[in-house]
C-alpha cells in the first residue's frame, strides 16, 4: 500500500512537472513500434553520457535525417560520426549504426522488443539501456537504475553502504522492479531519473519540493534529528 503511494505521488508530480522531450512525445503518439523502439534507442544511447540540454538538438538532427532503422543502415559510418561530432564518446554512434545494420541484415528490420532481446542482439546496449528502451518505448514493466535513480534510491531507502559494490547493484536493480509501476513503467522510470536530476540532485535533495519525502527514509532521519535538536533549545 505504500508503494502504491509513492508510485501514485511520482506519477503525478511527472505528470505536471515533467520537460517536454522529443523522444517522450513520440512515445505517446503511438506512432509505429519499431520506430518508437528505434527512437528511443537512439535516444538513450545520447543520454549515455550526455546531457538532456545538449542531446535534444542532436536528437532531432538525427531522427530527421535518418528517421528509421532502415535509414540509419543505408549511412556510412563517416556520415555517422559526422553527426556525432560533438557529442563525444564516437563508440556509441558507430553502434548505433552496427546495430541498424544488424537490425536490417539479421532480423527483418523487425527491432528486437523483449529486454532479453536487445540486450542479446543490439551492441553496446547493457542492462540499463535495454530496460530504459523496453519500458519508455514498448510499456514492458523493466525498472532501471542509472547514476540518478542509484541516489534516489539510496536516499529513499537510506542505503548508506557503497553503492558501486556487486552486491549494492544487485539490491537497486530488485528495488527498482519492486517499485516501478506496471501500468506506466516508462513514465516511472522517467520520472525517477528527473527527480534525481532536479530534486534529489548530487549536490544535496531539495525535500520541500519532493513528491515522495513522506515515503523517504533519508529525510525521516533528518525530520526526527531536527525535531530533537529543537526540543533541546
Ligand atoms: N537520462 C537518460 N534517459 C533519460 C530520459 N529518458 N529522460 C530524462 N533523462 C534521461
Amino acid at each position: 500500500a505504500e508503494v502504491v503511494q509513492l508510485r501514485r505521488k511520482l506519477l503525478s508530480w511527472y505528470d505536471r512537472e515533467k520537460r517536454e522531450l522529443p523522444w517522450r512525445t513520440l512515445a505517446v503518439t503511438e506512432a509505429d513500434v519499431n520506430i518508437r523502439t528505434y527512437a528511443v534507442w537512439v535516444s538513450e544511447v545520447m543520454l549515455q553520457q550526455t546531457q538532456v540540454a545538449t542531446v535534444t538538438d542532436y536528437y532531432n538532427r538525427w531522427m530527421k535525417r535518418w528517421p528509421t532503422v532502415q535509414h540509419l543502415a543505408a549511412a556510412t559510418l563517416q556520415e555517422v560520426n559526422q553527426m556525432w561530432a560533438g557529442l563525444g564518446y564516437y563508440s556509441r554512434g558507430k553502434r548505433l549504426h552496427e546495430g541498424a545494420q544488424k537490425v536490417v541484415s539479421e532480423l527483418k528490420g523487425q527491432m528486437p522488443h523483449t529486454v532479453d532481446d536487445l540486450l542479446k542482439e543490439l551492441p553496446g546496449v547493457g542492462r540499463y539501456t535495454a530496460a530504459a528502451v523496453a519500458s519508455i518505448a514498448l510499456g514492458q514493466v523493466a525498472g532501471v537504475v542509472d547514476g540518478n535513480v542509484t541516489r534516489v534510491l539510496c536516499r529513499l531507502r537510506a542505503i548508506g553502504a557503497d553503492s558501486t559494490s556487486p552486491a549494492a547493484n544487485q539490491a537497486l536493480w530488485g528495488l527498482a522492479n519492486v517499485l516501478v509501476d506496471s501500468e506506466r513503467p516508462g513514465d516511472f522510470n522517467q520520472a525517477m531519473m528527473e527527480l534525481g536530476a532536479r530534486v534529489c540532485t548530487p549536490k544535496g535533495p531539495l525535500c520541500s519540493r519532493c513528491p515522495v519525502r513522506a515515503h523517504c527514509r533519508s529525510h525521516q532521519k533528518v525530520q526526527v534529528q531536527q525535531e530533537q535538536n529543537t526540543k533541546k533549545l
